[in-house]
């Protein structure tokens, strides 16, 4: 008994809680962003071109300080933090997908994987990379992975950290529709069974709808669209 109202209690939680942001570069680009996240949870940002999603999701996930606001992580506001506890945060706690993304030129592709197992002391889980469909290309080097391998690759070792929070921005970005309902698939159910959490800017509507909550992001604030 006392265990299940400990799993709730833990649901019910937030995740990451994100406070007053405000940034601008020369001119304001967002005021007063407030933006809750729950475990299980998935959100989509969406929003024109040029609105500042990226820079949002940059900020969200600790690698943009913004003018002012909080983001709390375990309790703590993460700007806060030393840098090698943020460091840490970063390595182990949260699974950056970006449209560059950073794979190691000179290794194969399991390399690139071990690398994340071993910072992370997680294992390689072969039917991950049999569902992303990346399983035949694992000892082929980088540079001779299609754009779409190489995308699917870096989610790959994302969730080979067993982040708790996935941060994506446009993580399809490169796939063919087929392709990226497939991936994002795989995101949504690595979400849910691992009580992970989910931000992801996407300008797919068909993968918006699948997330819990949508928001726009127009004229410096986030709407709620779902
Ligand atoms: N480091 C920076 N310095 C100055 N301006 C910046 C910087 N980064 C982004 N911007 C500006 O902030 C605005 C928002 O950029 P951002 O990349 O966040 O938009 P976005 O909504 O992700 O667009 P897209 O959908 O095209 O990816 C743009 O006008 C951009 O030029
Ligand atoms: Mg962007």
């Amino acid at each position: 008994m006392k265990n299940s109202n400990q799993a709730n209690s833990s649901l019910n939680t937030y995740l990451l809680e994100i406070k007053n942001i405000s940034h601008n570069f020369d001119y304001p680009l967002f005021e007063n962003i407030n933006l809750t996240l729950k475990k299980q949870q998935t959100i989509a940002i969406v929003g024109i071109s040029g609105s500042g999603k990226s820079t949002l999701l940059n900020i969200f996930c600790s690698l943009l300080k913004p003018h002012s606001g909080e983001i709390i992580y375990n309790k703590q506001n993460i700007f806060n933090l030393s840098k090698k506890n943020l460091l840490s945060i970063r390595r182990k706690d949260f699974g950056i997908i970006f449209q560059a993304h950073y794979l190691f030129r000179g290794f194969d592709a399991n390399e690139n994987l071990e690398i994340a197992s071993l910072l992370t002391n997680n294992t390689v889980d072969s039917r991950l990379l049999e569902k992303l469909k990346i399983d035949h290309v694992m000892t082929q080097g980088v540079g001779e992975l299609s754009g779409g391998q190489q995308q699917r690759l870096s989610i790959a070792r994302v969730l080979t950290k067993k982040p708790k929070i996935i941060f994506a921005d446009e993580p399809t970005g490169n796939l063919d529709k087929k392709t990226s309902i497939e991936v994002m698939d795989v995101l949504f159910d690595y979400v849910k069974q691992n009580n992970a959490g989910m931000i992801l800017v996407t300008h797919e509507q068909e993968i918006a709808q699948k997330c819990d909550k949508i928001y726009r992001l127009n004229e410096n604030k986030l709407e709620e669209l779902k």
